[in-house]
């Protein structure tokens, strides 16, 4: 066993101790074929979620009957299958090991969700999930950041939950644990970094510029010659929200969504609420 999939194993050890043993060890008795909990795949070994856990991640997610949920890595199923039956969503795992990926097609049957559950015999690095609105991860540090620009590159709203493991730089939004296991959420940001102009204000157009690392960002105002910071800059997917004071001094406060290179929303000021767009220069 390699020295990382000792350590993995180490880790499950710790964290996977509440895991249902009828799901890990459970017999398939079609095919004899048991997965052993810690055997070989092809990045990664197979440990599965304990079921509170699973339940965290959906919940922080806010997993729904609106949802496609994609499990990376999906073992025997249980995510796809507890994303489905107790949150009403469509999922598709996409698992490596055909055996496996039999297994867990047997527990969707079991489960009678065949008609909303989905098992991709294939390699998460090969097959599409850019259609998922929620991924889940159980893998490695390292598969994570060779997900990490495929899964930035998702639609901007996209909710991402990894058990135990982070994606380097991009800091969570949130962070659950369930006894000693921990996950972390992130909600795939709008690319708003750059130059935009904003009309729809009396006074002229207003040039902002924002400085983007993920979710952080930061930016100015130009407003008839004179810059200032934006005050408390939120993106969270697409929603984006700010203040900013006004020639005047008065501060007024914009909430709106980004739409590739046009950002629309609200301007409130002390004496009206005005519909402004923006558009990236
Ligand atoms: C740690 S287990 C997680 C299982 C499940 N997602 C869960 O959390 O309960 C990782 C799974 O990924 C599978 N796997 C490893 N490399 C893979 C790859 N490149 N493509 C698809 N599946 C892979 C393994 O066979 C294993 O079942």
């Amino acid at each position: 066993m390699s020295v990382r999939l000792f350590a993995l194993s180490l880790l499950c050890a710790f964290t996977t101790s509440m895991a249902p043993v009828a799901w890990a060890q459970a017999k398939n008795t079609d095919t004899g074929y048991v997965p052993q909990r810690g055997q070989a795949g092809k990045d990664v070994i197979w440990i599965p979620t304990p079921q509170g856990l699973i339940d965290k991640m959906l919940d922080v997610a806010r997993v729904g009957s609106g949802d496609l949920v994609y499990d990376l890595g999906a073992g025997d199923g249980i995510i796809a299958i507890t994303a489905a039956g107790r949150y009403g969503a469509r999922a598709v795992g996409i698992e490596y090991n055909p055996q496996m990926a039999d297994f867990a097609r047997r527990k969707v049957a079991e489960a009678g969700l065949s008609d909303r559950v989905r098992i991709i015999t294939g390699d998460i690095f090969k097959e599409d999930f850019s259609a998922a609105t929620v991924v889940t991860l159980y893998l490695y540090p390292d598969l994570n950041m060779r997900l990490r620009p495929t899964i930035l590159a998702m639609k901007p709203g996209t909710r991402v939950v990894s058990h135990a493991f982070t994606m380097g730089d991009w800091e969570p939004d949130e962070t659950v644990t369930d006894q000693t296991a921990r996950a972390f959420f992130w909600v795939v940001p709008a690319q708003v970094e750059g130059e935009w102009t904003l009309n729809g204000m009396d006074g002229g157009p207003v040039k902002l510029s924002f400085r983007q690392l993920f979710q952080q960002v930061g930016g100015m105002a130009t407003i008839q010659g004179v810059s200032q910071p934006l005050v408390g800059v939120r993106l969270r997917g697409n929603e984006l929200s700010f203040k900013m004071s006004l020639p005047d001094r008065q501060m007024v406060s914009f909430t709106g969504r980004v739409s590739g290179k046009n950002i629309s929303g609200t301007l409130n000021t002390p004496t009206a609420n005005l519909s402004v767009d923006a558009r990236r220069n």
